[in-house]
């Protein structure tokens, strides 16, 4: 390598924490939000060393065909359906994730969408700005409780977790269900207990999803699992859209067969399924679970640590804190 490696950053982040990159690094930062097409991206990635992208970058095969010097693609979110793992790991490409620091974040958020559906909140506010409030009345805008009903999790990971820990404050009981049971000390912790999913669907009021979009979880939550819950029952996902059938559950909320929802995440996103935005007893938000000024900045932080530590510098010099296929490492050692 001639020069200093070359770092793309695929949108606008935080230029101080990008900052850490410049002793080591050219460092080459788009300006704005783009959607780059699959040849656009590919000949981003043919130009650089180290990869700083989002979840509107999909990574596969054909967009690294080209990259021969691409050592990391570094994802800034938790989740990484966006990249191919699979390929990234057979062309001796590092990828790395933002595990861990946006749990508490997205966990109040889940609990804001979580109320706001079960006090219909997003309705209530619309009909008042269109001018409709004429004073209050006794018997309107009723929603539901939190007390004493029963919170169910499907995927209970660290963000699952970390919105199982906030139950209690609302009087709830938790079920959850996972690939695996919990460790005893972390379900005590969560005071949470592990049910199987027929009885996930079955028994719980408001029901969140927090479990990752893979080929075993597309559809999770279908016309067949829609139907197995209680019509009083509010089903968040704040995991990634692809997980709920938006289709059967647009369905399902117009005949009431569920109470509510609360949807951070979409099939298709950007777009959304036109029957959910012509329902009122749903909450819709733009995929926003972790967008606060503190985590957003963290998240940054961690992408840039990654691409520090492989080559040699920073806080985890040799060590990137969060690789997902760290068995690349064996066989294309670090620069
Ligand atoms: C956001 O959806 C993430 O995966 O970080």
């Amino acid at each position: 390598m001639t020069g200093k490696p070359r770092v793309w950053i695929s949108r606008p982040t935080f230029p101080d924490v990008e900052a850490r990159l410049d002793p080591h690094f050219e460092v080459a930062a788009e300006p704005e939000e783009i959607v780059f097409s699959s040849t656009e991206l590919a000949a981003k990635l043919a130009a650089c060393d180290a990869a700083i992208v989002g979840l509107k970058e999909r990574v596969g095969a054909a967009e690294i065909a080209g990259a021969a010097n691409l050592r990391i693609v570094a994802n800034l979110a938790v989740g990484y359906d966006n990249l191919d793992l699979a390929a990234l790991t057979a062309a001796g490409i590092l990828a790395s994730n933002t595990a861990d620091v946006l749990n508490e974040s997205v966990a109040d958020y889940t609990w804001a969408l979580l109320l706001g559906a079960a006090r219909r909140m997003g309705a209530a506010e619309r009909w008042l700005r269109a001018g409709h409030w004429h004073g209050t009345e006794f018997k309107g805008w009723l929603g539901l409780d939190t007390r004493g009903r029963t919170l169910g999790i499907l995927g209970m990971g660290r963000i699952g977790q970390a919105i199982a820990r906030r139950a209690a404050g609302f009087g709830m009981q938790v079920i959850y269900h996972n690939r695996s049971t919990l460790p005893q000390a972390v379900e005590h912790e969560c005071a949470a207990r592990y049910v199987d999913k027929p009885a996930l669907l079955a028994q719980s009021d408001f029901l969140v999803l927090a479990l990752p979009l893979t080929a075993e979880s597309r559809h999770a939550i279908g016309a067949t699992e829609l139907a197995r819950m209680k019509p009083t029952a509010v089903l968040v996902n704040i995991a990634r859209g692809g997980v709920v059938d938006d289709a059967a559950l647009a369905a399902a909320l117009a005949e009431r067969r569920l109470a509510a929802a609360a949807l951070d995440v979409f099939e298709g996103e950007p777009d959304v399924h036109p029957a959910l935005c012509a329902l009122d007893n749903v909450i819709l938000s733009p995929h926003i679970a972790s967008a606060t000024w503190d985590t957003r900045r963290a998240m940054t932080a961690m992408a840039v640590d990654n691409v520090l530590a492989l080559f040699g510098h920073g806080p985890h010099a040799g060590h990137p804190p969060s690789l997902l296929n760290p068995e690349v490492l064996a066989v294309r050692p670090a620069p």
